[in-house]
């Protein structure tokens, strides 16, 4: 798999995409970052890629042209997402259908958004990481990459299993414990030490189930709708 980003901070990007998984995967093959600047691809001698919004009001707008020309200037952009609050939400779904992609293009948007034009030529889906503003698209690229690469077959070891990961089912995950057995006078729950694996599910299934209606019942009511 390939993930493009165009951003004007390739930086920000750069050092998180070399560790932990995403740089594991990296370095096993199973995928290539490409980060583009967006200012190697503005004009003018200032390299501007912003402007105020027509219309008025607050904020300047990031202008189409670089954009544009940054997208040209790839051979396969693929999948063309762009990160902004006013995206639908990026969920665990979601980031199963990216991690099909072969090639996958992420547009970082900074303050007011990027023009709708680049939207309506390039873009096949915004996506937003939740009900808050960011300065920029970067971190939310970041998440989407993290959350896509971890699902790349062969991406986690042994010791790392996407299948007991929270939203795996649509539901969370149960709490984890290790040792040592007790900590501070606070015990590991015995079934977890039973040996007895049969009865550890039941007991996961339980906790999971508990916390996701405590904590997210509307996991449970998507379920009933589905
Ligand atoms: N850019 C700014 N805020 C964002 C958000 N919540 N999600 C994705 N991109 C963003």
């Amino acid at each position: 798999m390939r993930i493009n980003v165009i951003t004007i901070f390739p930086d920000y990007l750069e050092g998180p995409l070399g560790l932990s998984i995403p740089g594991r995967a990296r370095e096993a093959g199973l995928i290539d970052y490409h980060l583009i600047d967006l200012r190697a691809y503005t004009t003018d001698r200032h390299r501007t890629t912003d402007d105020e919004p027509f219309g008025g009001g607050g904020g300047m707008v990031m202008k189409p042209e670089p954009f544009d020309e940054a997208l040209r200037a790839l051979e396969r952009p693929g999948h063309v997402v762009s990160l902004s609050p006013r995206g639908r939400p990026f969920d665990h779904d979601t980031a199963v259908r990216f991690a099909l992609e072969s090639d996958l293009t992420l547009l970082c948007g900074r303050y007011k958004g990027i023009d709708e034009r680049v939207g309506e030529a390039w873009v096949d889906e915004e996506v937003s990481i939740g009900d808050y503003v960011l300065s920029g698209g970067e971190p939310a690229a970041l998440v989407v990459i993290d959350a896509v690469v971890r699902l790349l077959p062969g991406a986690l070891g042994d010791h790392d299993s996407a299948a007991s990961d929270s939203f795996y089912e649509g539901r969370l995950s149960a709490p984890a414990y290790t040792r040592p057995a007790e900590h501070r006078g606070r015990s590991v729950p015995d079934v977890l030490r039973s040996g007895d694996h049969p009865r550890i599910e039941r007991w996961r299934t339980g906790q999971a189930d508990a916390a996701t209606r405590q904590r997210r019942p509307d996991l449970l009511d998507l379920d009933a709708a589905d």
